[in-house]
């Protein structure tokens, strides 16, 4: 009995398959239900009990080691059945996973699309500036606050000339040195506060600011502005109203609310209750500003405006924690495939 059960072993060793199909043959014939293995095991019934426990041992062994070697010889000549499908050129192919735009992006490219379609072009600068494009020609005071160490990040910790911009208006300073008027640019870019992370800021967000210098420019062209691009971008229902506020570099200065859409005005938890959501600063700009670029300011005139970027697509989309634009979880990123 242990002269057969060695037998089988070394025939199951020396097995040499010229196809995958004899594999198939060969497993049926020795652990198949009428395979030798299983006659081996009849035969074992008459094995004298003094013997039994060497004999099944083997029997076991020589069982195991036929699974494998058989498991390990399909592997290496490919499954039939794998291989079979592998060459049915009928088969559906695999579809590629494509990625999707980052919804910062995607709102920064529309809010571009719609001044666009008002004849504005799109302009660049360095998010690594100088004192002068950042503050200086935006007539901050030397002592304005915004200049301070808790809003500005410095480059050299000696020395407060170089800086991380912390508004876009520093790519319309530098637009205003080099170009006559008529100007009208967008600026969209990544900005730098030094801020505490909540849900609600963050010390890295978007703007997209806009200027417009020509002759004659009023604060009604302003507001018409806004107000096509209120609509445009929140749908046609959108309203708009103006709140005078103060920046340095536009005199006068407003704050713009849009009709908030969740609610159409009625009053929400989104909006407070108040039927208004705050989406940009504005002004006419301050004659200061249009001189120290170079500008003549008694012939031209010119309003500016500036928005956040994560701000405005928290609203649009409904969410709520601004830190998810920065995390990059796919399974958020996801939900913005259909939004190019
Ligand atoms: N630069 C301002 C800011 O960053 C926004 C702004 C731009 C306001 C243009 C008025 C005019 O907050």
């Amino acid at each position: 009995m242990i002269d057969k059960i060695e037998k089988l072993r070394r025939r199951v060793e020396e097995f040499r398959p010229k196809a995958a199909a004899e594999i198939e043959e060969f497993r049926i014939m020795i652990l198949g239900k009428k395979g030798e293995l299983n006659e081996l095991m009849e035969q074992f019934r008459t094995v004298a009990p003094e013997l039994k426990r060497e004999v099944g041992q083997a029997l076991n062994v020589v069982k195991n080691f036929a699974m494998e070697r058989i498991d390990e010889l399909k592997e290496a000549h490919g499954r039939p059945q794998e291989k079979a499908a592998a060459d049915d050129l009928t088969r559906p192919g695999t579809a590629d996973v494509l990625g999707s735009r980052h919804p910062i992006a995607t709102v920064m490219n529309e809010m571009c699309a719609i001044f666009a379609r008002m004849g504005y072009t799109v302009a660049d600068g360095p998010e690594i500036e100088d004192d002068w494009h950042v503050f200086g020609a935006l007539n901050f005071a030397p002592d304005h606050p915004a200049r301070d160490m808790q809003d500005t990040f410095f480059i050299d910790k000696n020395s407060d000339e170089i800086l991380l911009r912390t508004h876009t208006s520093s790519i319309q300073v530098r637009v205003m040195e080099t170009q006559k008027p008529p100007i009208r640019v967008v600026c969209p870019g990544r900005v730098f506060r030094n801020e505490a992370i909540s849900a609600r800021s963050h010390c890295i967000f978007h703007q997209v600011e806009g200027l417009y210098v020509d002759e004659g420019v009023s604060f009604a062209d302003l507001k018409q502005s806004i107000l096509y691009f209120a609509k445009e971008f929140f749908g046609e229902r959108a309203t708009i109203r103006l709140r005078p506020s103060y920046f340095p570099f536009t005199e006068p200065s407003a704050e713009v609310d849009v009709s908030c859409q969740l609610c159409g005005g009625k009053g929400c938890n989104v909006c407070k209750h108040t039927g208004w959501l705050e989406i940009m600063g504005c002004g006419m700009v301050d004659p200061n500003v249009l001189e120290a670029c170079g500008i003549d300011s008694k012939k031209y005139s010119g309003f500016a405006f500036g928005m956040g970027v994560e701000r405005t697509t928290m609203l649009k989309y409904g969410i709520k924690d601004i830190r998810l634009f920065f995390e990059n979880d796919v399974r958020f990123l996801r939900q913005f495939e259909s939004a190019i």
